[in-house]
This record gives C-alpha cells, structure tokens and sequence, in this order.
C-alpha cells in the first residue's frame, strides 16, 4: 500500500483528481465511483475540470435497496448531482435497488464488471471498516451481493434521512473480490472518526472483521489521507 498523508481532505483529494488524470491519460477506460461524503471534493474537481469522459465507462460500488432511482437519497441521484449531469460518462452503471430478484441482479452486476474491467477504483471508508457496503464479517471471496447494513451503518447513514426508520437496511453492493479486481485502487478516508478503521486497515491483520484490510493482498492500492484520518499509525 502506498500511504500518502495530506494536511487537509482538499490536498487529498486534488492528488485523486491527479490520479484520476494521470490514469486517463494513461488509456484508463473503466473507473469504479464510490458514494459517501468523501469523493465529493473529488467529483467537484472532476466536474471543474476539462476532462473528457464522454467514451469512458462508470461503475459504481453500490445502491441502496428499496429505493427508486430517482430518490433524493438513492446512490444513482447522488451520482447525477454530483457528476454525471455535469460529467456524462459514455455508460454509468448502479445496481438496481429495486430488483424484484435482488441475487439475480447482483449476478447480472457481477457480469458488467466482469465485462468492463477497471482500470480505477475510487474508494471511500466506514467507520467501521467496511467498503462498499461489505460490512464486518464479509468474505475475501465475496462478488457483488444483497447485504444488510450494520446499525452503526444505519445511524452513520441517517444523516441524510427525515428520519432513522427512512434508512435502508439492506444494499447490493460489490462484493470484496469484485473490488479487488480493479487495476489500481484509490481510497480516501478524512476526519478523526476514520482513525481507528485506517489503522485497522494498513496496520492491523488481515481480518472479515475489517473488511478493508484485504486491500493490503492488492499489488496497487494508494491511499490518501489528511492528518486526522491518520492519527492513530504508528509512523
Ligand atoms: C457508505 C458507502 C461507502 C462509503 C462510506 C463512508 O455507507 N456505502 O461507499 O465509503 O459509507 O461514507 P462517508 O464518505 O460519508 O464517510
């Protein structure tokens, strides 16, 4: 793992962006786009720029289920508002959280990615360790799939809900081996509250119980942080 330390998330995130362009210039055709509050400096930056993704493909890590496409708080609305509309990709894909057959979706999923191989994969970090939404407990093994989201992740998440009840309980998400696919893998963690789980992830043993960890079996994972965020590693 390369670690790289920033004093603040707006530093962090101007090296994804440069990461991102480098990789685009590089031929990358396929990038794999997280949720959450993190990338959202990112995705501005994306949006500010010149870059052209009008022939590159867009594969995001998860949806919410239960939710249509079109919700205020479903992952495809925040994908729009944050890039898309401004950034149209040539093809952006989100699972379908409204799938009648949740397996069979995430089947159908798991092809797309099999399908279009990413060159970069942007990832953001739960307090709890998980990425995606592959929470503790989830297998090195695991290809994309319907998961039930942890109470911590519920609250973390009810945030952006009326109301806690108005959380969804359960996702698709890809699962750890899908994202262990990607070429190259950029994830970002900002704040103290990501300390704990960063250290866990790059310091701590290889483990279910920090889904993130198995990013340390991945040839090319560079992970950017600001000062908070990397508080708790040893050097
Ligand atoms: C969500 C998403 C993750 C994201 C994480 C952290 O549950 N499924 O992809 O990385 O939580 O979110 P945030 O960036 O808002 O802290």
């Amino acid at each position: 793992m390369d670690i790289q330390i920033f004093d603040t998330p707006t530093q962090a995130s101007k090296q994804a962006f440069t990461l991102f362009e480098q990789a685009l210039g590089e031929g990358a055709n396929v990038f794999g786009l997280a949720t959450g509050s993190t990338p959202v400096t990112l995705y501005d930056l994306l949006v500010k720029s010149n870059l052209d993704f009008s022939q590159a493909t867009a594969i995001n890590l998860d949806e919410y289920c239960g939710l249509p496409a079109d919700h205020p708080q479903s992952y495809a609305t925040f994908m729009k508002e944050h890039l898309f509309n401004a950034k149209p990709f040539k093809a952006s894909y989100i699972p379908n959280g409204l799938a009648e057959d949740p397996d069979a979706e995430a089947a159908r999923y798991e092809g797309l990615i099999d399908e279009n191989p990413v060159d970069l994969q942007i990832l953001g970090l739960g307090k709890n360790g998980h990425i995606g939404f592959n929470e503790p407990g989830a297998k090195r093994d695991s290809v994309t799939h319907l998961t039930k989201l942890t109470d911590s992740t519920i609250q973390a998440n009810a945030r952006f809900f009326d109301t806690i009840d108005q959380v969804p309980t359960h996702a698709i998400s890809m699962g750890i081996a899908s994202i262990l696919k990607a070429k190259h893998i950029v994830l970002l963690a900002f704040g103290a509250n990501k300390a704990q789980a960063v250290k866990a992830m790059i310091e701590g043993p290889i483990t279910s119980d920090v889904p993130a960890s198995f990013l340390q079996e991945h040839p090319h994972v560079t992970v950017l942080l600001d000062t908070e965020a990397a508080s708790l590693l040893s050097e």
